[in-house]
């Protein structure tokens, strides 16, 4: 099916690595040009590969989701560089490091930073680059929520807060922005093997007495196991593929949505 997206302009914030990444290679393979955004300095080698792969421009901006300024300023770049953005995924996260279960693991000061990159993160985000949207003849925007915050995981509390927050903001900005013809969506992302999933991994392993232990795919495979009735992991390019779909033309009736991409893990009604 062609998406109807070739040389549509878009913005990946959190595309140097993981499943940002993967959305930025499946735009780029649509024919989107693509600006990689993130603070990792992969950002270059993962934008120089993209471009060669699929032969679109592409450019890497530095950008952090805590800073409205360098949002702010890699917009301007965007535009200057590639065009106004006419999609932008916002796959930018992170976790607060500890194993949150109970809850009491934590203090309430590991909250506000998990809170301020996730979900305050993907509204600075969001009011960077409306203007950008607003201008698009079909602009759109994706948000990578997570299926933890739709089922109170009992891994990191302040994430699975802060990606039930993106779930609600998706509704609010979809609502906003209907009226200027941008669609808004999210992706509820499962069980992926990226830095971030092993972090989790990590947090929750170093708390287990040592005949506890279990290395990091025997852990995956077992929750995988247990709660995914498609019974496998999902990778970037699952996420990816949906991604790319909900942003373009084709998904022109769709708006205000998440999606959950978890081999049936959590069933909506
Ligand atoms: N991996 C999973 O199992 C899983 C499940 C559900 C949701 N998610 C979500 O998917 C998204 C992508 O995560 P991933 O698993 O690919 O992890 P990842 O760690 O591989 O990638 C996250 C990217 O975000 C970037 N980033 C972090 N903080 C940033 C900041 N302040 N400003 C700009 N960029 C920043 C990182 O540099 C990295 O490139 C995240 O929103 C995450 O919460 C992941």
């Amino acid at each position: 099916m062609d998406l109807l997206v070739k040389n549509d302009v878009a913005v990946v914030v959190g595309g140097a690595q993981g499943i940002g990444a993967a959305i930025a290679d499946a735009a780029a393979a649509e024919g989107m040009c693509v600006a990689v955004l993130d603070i990792h300095p992969s950002r270059q080698a993962a934008a120089e590969a993209i471009a060669a792969r699929h032969q679109v421009k592409t450019c890497a901006l530095a950008a952090d989701v805590t800073d409205a300024k360098s949002l702010d300023d890699a917009a301007a770049q965007v535009r200057q560089q590639l065009g106004a953005c006419d999609h932008l995924f916002c796959a930018a996260g992170a976790g607060s490091g500890k194993f949150g279960f109970p809850f009491w693991n934590l203090e309430p000061t590991d909250w506000p930073r998990v809170l301020d990159i996730n979900l305050t993160g993907a509204v600075r985000t969001l009011h960077a680059f409306r203007e950008q949207l607003m201008q698009s003849a079909h602009g759109s925007a994706l948000l990578i929520a997570s299926i933890a915050g739709q089922i109170g995981s009992p891994t990191d509390p302040p994430y699975s807060a802060a990606k039930a927050g993106v779930i609600n903001f998706t509704q609010c900005a979809a609502r906003d922005l209907a009226a200027h013809g941008v669609r808004v969506n999210a992706i509820s992302p499962g069980m992926i093997k990226t830095t971030l999933n092993k972090s989790v991994w990590q947090a929750w392993n170093d708390r287990q007495p040592a005949d506890q232990q279990q290395d990091y795919e025997s852990w995956g495979d077992e929750k995988v196991r247990r709660n995914v009735p498609l019974g496998r992991w999902q990778t970037p390019e699952d996420i990816a593929a949906a991604a790319v779909f909900l942003a373009s033309p084709r998904a022109g009736n769709i708006t205000g949505q998440t999606v959950n991409v978890d081999g049936g893990q959590v069933m909506h009604a």
